[in-house]
């Protein structure tokens, strides 16, 4: 599917570290997008929604334990000051597994917020608030949620029109069509002593375009069974219109 927008995106960022985003957002696709007027960054600091002398964001959790907390206020703070509107997105590891679907969901919308947590954990209020989901993109754990962020942010920007050189390039990728992108190759033809698929070579396109298909399926199958079962649901209920 093709994401259909008529406005800019305003994509919002919540962090301790906003100069982790400076040169990401200016950079390559991200910072073309911003160029071409599809997207506006806002990144914001937590410690600015402080109001202590030593801005401070974290305290010791409830009950004892290792580890500081992120404090509830200046996250409600920055989203009031912010005025976001769903989708807010409170990178978490606990939260539910990121998807394609995900970022075409964020893609089409006006605005979306993205909150980076830090240190032993966010307080759970905020994952708790109204328009708030919380998101993971991995089982594994980051030092704090801007590598996620950034992550998101990239994986949503690349499907706006004009963020990419040719919006086709989106829509071939992994997942755009529910399978794995079949494998890619350029010059030369052979390269220490491995060819080229010779149906690569010849020009015949529907020959091309057959065996592309047919390498997604064999990957997708082999390595995401998964996304093979979904594939193959989704199809058997487009032909029988259930
Ligand atoms: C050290 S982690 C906290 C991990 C938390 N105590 C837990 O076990 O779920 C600090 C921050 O990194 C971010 N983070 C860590 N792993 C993540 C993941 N897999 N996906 C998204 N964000 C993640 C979150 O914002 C989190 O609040």
């Amino acid at each position: 599917m093709c994401p259909v927008r008529r406005s800019m995106l305003r994509l919002n960022v919540v962090t301790l570290f906003p100069e982790i985003f400076q040169v990401a957002f200016a950079t390559s696709i991200l910072g073309r997008a911003a160029e071409a007027g599809v997207v506006r960054y806002r990144v914001v600091n937590l410690r600015d929604y402080t109001h202590d002398r030593h801005h401070t964001v974290d305290d010791a959790p409830y009950g004892g334990g290792a580890g500081m907390v992120l404090k509830p206020e200046p996250f409600f703070e920055a989203l009031d000051d912010l005025a976001a509107r769903p989708p807010i997105v409170l990178l978490s590891a606990r939260g539910k597994a990121f998807t394609h679907a995900d970022a075409l969901r964020y893609s089409v919308g006006v605005e979306a917020t993205l909150l980076c947590g830090h240190y032993k954990d966010v307080d759970a209020r905020v994952a708790e608030a109204a328009g708030v989901e919380e998101v993971g993109i991995g089982d594994f754990v980051l030092s704090g949620g801007e590598a996620a962020a950034l992550c998101v942010a990239d994986a949503v920007v690349r499907l706006l029109p004009g963020a990419l050189g040719n919006h086709g390039s989106a829509a071939s990728d992994s997942f755009y069509e529910g399978l794995l992108s079949p494998p890619s190759f350029t010059r030369p033809a052979e390269y220490r002593g491995v060819a080229v698929p010779e149906v690569l070579l010849g020009g015949d396109h529907a020959k091309i375009a057959a065996w592309r298909r047919a390498e997604a399926e064999r990957l997708t199958k082999l390595r995401r069974p998964d996304l093979w079962a979904r594939y193959e649901a989704e199809l058997r209920s487009t032909e029988t219109g259930t």
